[in-house]
């Protein structure tokens, strides 16, 4: 029988505020703490009425019909002037053609290839490190990512200085994204200040690298096996491919996607396992067994089943992208309420995430809630760390693949230690949920091999 779902009003709304103030300062605890009042709950952002989907059922019928349930309002609107039309800002009316040109970058032959370049560059950034130094770990995941990244999108022609132009571009931008979409008066934006101005450079210096890449890419003339290639060729043959404004709007939504994602998904990781030293020894005892001291490559991954889960489990504590929205095009009705155009409705990956009855004793870190044996008969949105429907993360597989070959190829030779009587904390500044501040000290590993030789 169909489930009656159950709506409810948020309580402690403030007078002009209403839950702003709630959603500012403790955001986790505030949307965590809804799951109890029903399945679709109102909440006010001021004075405007929006709604949590509290349900992991009625948030994948949500994300299931993303012509009724789209891509919109305020932040979208704003998040499509600073970041241009690409595929995680467009509206459904674009977003067909657009996916349909773009998902051949990612199909299983490419993300194998695309994982070799993970191996690669995390055997080059482990090479820097040395026994005993302290590291911030989100800093080292991000230069790696933004490294792999770079050479996924640009394999055929990119080269160090062309990486460090992205790396500082990205770091500018990103948290200028932020801030403006966040920002509602688009005035501050015009204002000759030194941010802005920083902002702007680094647009426009990513923009003109990727013309130049456009340029030299169609004189070559040859497919690179990277991303960029397919960008280029996409939908040649029937004459609806991407223009170059579109491509330059893709280069910038992939980079801003995939690198945050990756890197904070990698500090969870360590962050956890450095705090469960039990878990972390049979990462360990995996590692050496199944790799003894080689880089991990893409078949390496189904024999990887400790590292696999450790992954599936920290994405559900700490999913990066933890908070979305979704805005009703047309008038509708959810869990029996009327809905009219317009209303703004939140998805929490985190919410469902955190849900006692789906997942018991749901703040605990523990990977083998993933062995076969005991994964149950998970309700659909149960588990939303890349989201659902036609909107779903694209790079959902590399983002696996690429995360395991890191986990694994660092794990076998490093062990990254927690300083005592730092406080990590879940921060949500830069859009994605990130563990703040997290130092951690290198500790050198001998793989298996080497120790059975000594
Ligand atoms: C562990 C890493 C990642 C996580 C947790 C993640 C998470 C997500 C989530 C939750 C969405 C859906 C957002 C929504 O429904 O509003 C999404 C969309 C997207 N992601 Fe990822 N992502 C990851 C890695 C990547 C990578 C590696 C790439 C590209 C190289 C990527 C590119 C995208 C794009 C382009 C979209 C928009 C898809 C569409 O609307 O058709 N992501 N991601």
């Amino acid at each position: 029988m169909a489930k009656t779902f159950t709506t409810a009003t948020a309580p402690g709304a403030f007078p002009l505020l209403g839950h702003t103030l709630q959603l500012r300062r403790g955001p986790l605890k505030f949307l965590t703490s809804l799951s109890t009042l029903g399945d679709l709950v109102e909440v006010r952002l001021g004075p405007c009425r929006a709604y949590v989907l509290c349900d992991p059922a009625l948030t994948y019928q949500v994300l299931l019909d993303d012509r009724t349930f789209d891509k919109g309002g305020p932040f979208y609107d704003k998040g499509r002037q600073v970041l241009g039309n690409g595929l995680v800002t467009c509206s459904h009316r674009d977003h067909r053609r657009q996916r349909r040109l773009i998902q051949p970058a990612f199909q299983r032959d490419r993300v194998v290839s695309y994982s070799a370049v993970m191996g690669k560059q995390v055997m080059s950034l482990i090479e820097s490190w040395r026994h005993g130094q302290v590291i911030d770990v989100l800093a080292e995941m991000h230069a790696l990512t933004i490294n792999v990244t770079a050479r996924t999108l640009f394999a055929g022609k990119i080269d160090a200085s062309h990486v460090a132009l992205i790396r500082n571009s990205m770091e500018v931008i990103t948290c200028g994204v932020t801030r403006r979409v966040m920002l509602p008066a688009t005035v501050l934006e015009k204002l000759p200040m030194r941010a802005n101005r920083r902002f702007e450079y680094a647009r426009r210096s990513l923009r003109q690298l990727t013309r130049q890449l456009i340029a030299d890419y169609r004189r070559a003339g040859v497919d690179h096996g990277d991303l960029f290639s397919v960008l280029l060729t996409a939908g040649d043959t029937n004459g609806c491919g991407l223009t170059d404004d579109e491509i330059d709007d893709q280069v910038l939504t992939l980079f801003l996607a995939a690198v945050e994602t990756m890197a904070t998904t990698l500090s969870w990781v360590w962050h956890l396992l450095g705090s469960h030293p039990k878990i972390q020894t049979e990462l360990h005892t995996e590692v050496d067994t199944v790799l003894n001291g080689r880089t991990a490559d893409h078949a390496d991954i189904a024999r990887l089943g400790v590292t696999g889960r450790v992954i599936t489990e920290s994405l559900r504590l700490w999913p990066p992208g933890w908070l979305f929205t979704r805005t009703t095009r047309s008038e509708t009705e959810l869990a029996g309420r009327p809905l009219p155009a317009g209303t703004t409705l939140f998805f929490s990956p985190y919410l469902l995430h955190h849900r006692a009855d789906l997942y018991p004793d749901p703040d605990r870190f523990d990977p083998d809630r993933w062995l076969p044996e005991n994964v149950g008969p998970l309700s659909r949105g149960a588990m939303l760390p890349f989201g659902a429907g036609a909107r779903k993360c694209i790079g959902d597989m590399l983002g696996i693949a690429e995360a395991s070959i890191a986990l694994a190829t660092i794990a076998s030779r490093w062990q990254l230690d927690p300083i005592s009587g730092v406080d990590v904390r879940p921060t949500t500044g830069r859009a994605v949920l990130a563990p703040r501040p997290l130092h951690m000290r290198l500790q050198q590993r001998q793989p298996l091999r080497e120790q059975r030789r000594a």
